[in-house]
């Protein structure tokens, strides 16, 4: 049987450095990070850690929530949307993340758009709306 996405990208040490590596370009992109400004960091970073690795076929399970409600009322472009995959791809290639890897890591996340953007337009750098609110932060 084909090794599972997880195995190939190199199990869990390397999706921790993909989930960081991405994180600080996010964190650094003016195109974006302006609808970060109220995330627990923590947070995030556990649950997009736990979400790529069980998308992969990792021995994770993602307990966040769905991509629908996570990012209601967050006002998110096209255009931002566009811009994080930027960021993402580069995440990848600085990994040497191999182009089939990354054709079907993209092939997960291009349908859930739809469930993401709720602005169809290029612009980018939108503030987070105040009405927003953020999930709670990680009890630690
Ligand atoms: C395919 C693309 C995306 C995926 C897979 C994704 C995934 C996630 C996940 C797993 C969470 C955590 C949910 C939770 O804590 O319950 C999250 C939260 C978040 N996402 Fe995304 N996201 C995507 C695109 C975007 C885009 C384009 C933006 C904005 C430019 C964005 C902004 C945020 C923010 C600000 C949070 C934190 C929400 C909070 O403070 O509670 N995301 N995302």
């Amino acid at each position: 049987m084909e090794r599972s996405l997880y195995e190939r990208l190199g199990g869990m040490e390397s999706i921790v450095g993909v989930v960081e590596d991405f994180r600080d370009r996010v964190a650094k992109d003016a195109r974006i990070n302006q609808k970060f400004a109220r995330t627990d960091l923590a947070r995030l970073r556990k649950m997009l850690i736990d979400q790529v690795c069980e998308v992969a076929g990792g021995p994770c399970t993602y307990t966040g929530r769905n991509m629908k409600d996570a990012h209601a009322g967050m006002k998110v472009t096209s255009g931002e949307f566009n811009a994080l995959v930027e960021d993402l791809v580069a995440t990848l290639d600085h990994f040497k993340v191999g182009k089939t890897e990354q054709a079907e890591i993209l092939g997960v996340l291009g349908p859930l758009k739809s469930d993401i953007v709720e602005v169809d337009s290029s612009q980018v750098g939108t503030p987070l709306p105040a009405t927003y609110q953020p999930a709670p932060a990680l009890m630690r």
